[in-house]
């Protein structure tokens, strides 16, 4: 690539937030044409920011193991990713770990991998909308003519209410879901909700990020009058080898989880949900089986 005075450039790339500004300031004015011409499933030109899923191998979708297989270059997400992964399926790949690295590293370093030809993906952990600063990887990348897609992975909330052999959403016990994450360096005080989501009662609040944090945010629960009898169920590493499930309640998960020792990789479940108790059947196979054909504009669950 040559500058205005046709000196070679050092292969830098457009400062991040410009870059940033400039694609959302874009996507303000108009949807992309792309929402419209492809599904989530699509395998799409360009870079494909995949969700590798909690970390069995076998929760990749099929669509991201087809990909990473046929990749020369993989960014993945460090110790997030579980090296079984990339053992199996990406073992003829260079992978690059982008752990430590900001967006001036990896930018450059997967548009000249892909301008020179190369298969490169991109491998969050989990699913890289939830907690993945995906987009904004992505944005730097279209700003620099690379074309990026999402290919949707299993998020870890997910695995977790699986190896806890529960639904998030449980009839009269949760009727909502928050996907959340304790205040700390990188959130305010004031934008740390988890409290108010506590205080609904009825919302299943899976805590990301928050395995270090476990006994500071369960103390200011507790200060803040929560029952201290709540159920909270901690589940590190949902669905790797050495998975581990801390149970307790606001009171006393932030000792138990002390004496386990887990300082990351776990995902906390507030609420009475993570403990499949004291739900009642649902209406989709008692009254709504039995109320004749649907008319469509309606939705139950499934
Ligand atoms: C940077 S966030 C990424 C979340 C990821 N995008 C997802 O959808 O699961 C990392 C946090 O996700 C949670 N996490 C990721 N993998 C996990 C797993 N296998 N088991 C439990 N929690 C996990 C932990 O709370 C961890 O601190």
């Amino acid at each position: 690539m040559t500058d205005s005075q046709g000196e070679t450039d050092a292969r830098t790339a457009t400062d991040p937030q410009t870059a940033i500004d400039a694609q959302t300031e874009g996507r303000r004015r108009e949807r992309d044409d792309r929402v419209y011409d492809h599904t989530a499933g699509d395998v799409q030109e360009g870079v494909p920011f995949i969700g590798a899923g909690p970390g069995d191998p076998g929760l990749l979708t099929v669509t991201g193991k087809n990909l990473v297989e046929d990749a020369d270059l993989v960014v993945h997400a460090g110790s997030l990713v579980n090296s079984e992964l990339l053992e199996e399926y990406c073992a003829d790949a260079e992978l690059v770990n982008s752990v430590g690295k900001d967006l001036e590293e990896l930018v450059p370093l997967m548009r000249d991998a892909y301008e020179d030809g190369r298969e490169v993906v991109r491998l969050h952990s989990g699913d890289p909308a939830i907690y993945g600063a995906a987009l904004e990887q992505m944005d730097a990348l279209e700003h620099e003519g690379v074309p990026t897609y999402f290919v949707p992975g299993v998020t870890s909330a997910f695995a977790a209410s699986a190896t806890l052999r529960t639904q998030l959403t449980l009839n009269e016990t949760a009727n909502h879901v928050a996907f959340t994450r304790p205040q700390g360096e990188t959130l305010d005080p004031e934008d740390d909700h988890i409290s108010e989501f506590v205080e609904m009662g009825d919302v299943t609040t899976c805590i990301y990020l928050g395995t270090h944090a476990v006994g500071d945010t369960m103390d200011r629960l507790l200060a803040e009058g929560h029952d201290p009898e709540t159920p909270v169920t901690v589940v590190y590493h949902a669905s790797w080898p050495d998975e581990e499930i801390i149970e307790g309640t606001i009171e006393t998960i932030g000792e138990r989880l002390d004496d386990a020792g887990y300082r990351a990789s776990a995902m906390v479940i507030v609420g009475q949900a993570g403990t499949g108790a004291g739900y009642e059947r649902s209406y989709l196979y008692g009254d709504w089986a039995n109320r004749g054909p649907n008319d469509g504009e309606t939705e139950a669950d499934d």
